[in-house]
């Protein structure tokens, strides 16, 4: 079923576990991700971040493909349709094209202007339904190859977004996107604990980068009020090793293993194996 994020969070949060948003790129990554959820009884959020939905020809074919897959594959569980890290003009654009639910990513805009355009899309969101999520606090990353420990939102800015009505709010707290340098000082639990405590039980906060986070640190973030985790970075390594093995064993040469459907079935298992990984160790399998 294609649905807003909004319920599959509210019962995470109140449950105690993690959703996986895992951000997809093609027909495999989509089958792979709806596949597992199935078989899993688990909730799951389909991440297209603006980069993806343009290779993917554009929001409108992610949007057919995603409800005509689910239609042809009989997914019953409660799948979500999620623009990632949003610009404004692209959250429009996926209200447009039939997404369940949006992210608007204003946190490098002044402060200001990331409240104005988080609740204008606030309002035009709960007119149609679609769930939103905001962002306070850059998640880091690798810059000029100076590896950041991630940002930490300022918990009153949390506040005031979290204010607006947003169904889930991104926080930077040490989290980092793609893999994470071997001196990374882990998540910052003081910084977790401040905003859950500003912006109250009930809201969902999203860890970001959720790539090599090691489960204790993602299990207690989740017992402290994460309720959708986000993986990207993973499900592509994965699949990179499977076809890597497949043609470095020269499968690909070896009868008709060239036939792209044998040779991205590697990488399709391997997808599988890490979304199934993720969905234990977040807590949400069964939970659908
Ligand atoms: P990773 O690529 O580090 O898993 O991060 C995914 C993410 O946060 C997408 O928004």
């Amino acid at each position: 079923m294609l649905v807003s994020a909004e319920e599959m969070l509210k019962k995470a949060r109140a449950g105690h576990y993690g959703v996986g948003q895992f951000n997809i790129n093609n027909l495999e990554w989509t089958k792979a991700i709806l596949l597992t959820a199935q078989e899993n009884q688990s909730p799951a959020i389909l991440g297209v971040s603006e980069g993806a939905g343009k290779y993917m020809t554009g929001f409108k074919t992610v949007s057919a493909m995603v409800s005509a897959m689910m239609d042809e594959l009989n997914i019953t569980v409660p799948i979500a349709l999620h623009l990632d890290h949003g610009t404004y003009e692209g959250c429009y654009k996926c209200i447009e094209a039939g997404f369940t639910s949006i992210m608007f990513d204003g946190s490098s805009l002044p402060f200001e202007e990331n409240l104005a355009k988080t609740k204008e899309l606030v309002e035009e969101c709960k007119k149609r339904g679609i769930s939103i999520e905001a962002e306070v606090g850059g998640i880091g990353g690798e810059e000029d190859g100076v590896v950041s420990t991630g940002e930490v939102a300022d918990p009153e800015e949390c506040k005031q977004i979290a204010d607006l009505g947003v169904d889930m709010l991104a926080c930077g707290i040490g989290n980092i996107h793609g893999k994470y340098p071997a001196n990374w000082a882990g998540l910052s639990f003081d910084t977790l604990e401040a905003i859950a405590s500003k912006v109250g039980e009930e809201l969902p906060l999203v860890l970001h980068g959720g790539t090599g986070i090691p489960a204790e640190q993602v299990q207690k973030a989740i017992s402290m009020g994460v309720s959708k985790v986000n993986v990207n970075t993973e499900c592509q390594l994965s699949f990179a090793e499977a076809t890597r093995k497949y043609i470095e064993a020269g499968k690909d040469l070896e009868g008709k293993g060239y036939d792209p459907r044998k040779l991205l079935k590697p990488g399709f298992e391997a997808i599988k194996e890490t979304v199934k990984e993720k969905m234990e160790m977040f807590g949400s399998i069964n939970k659908a």
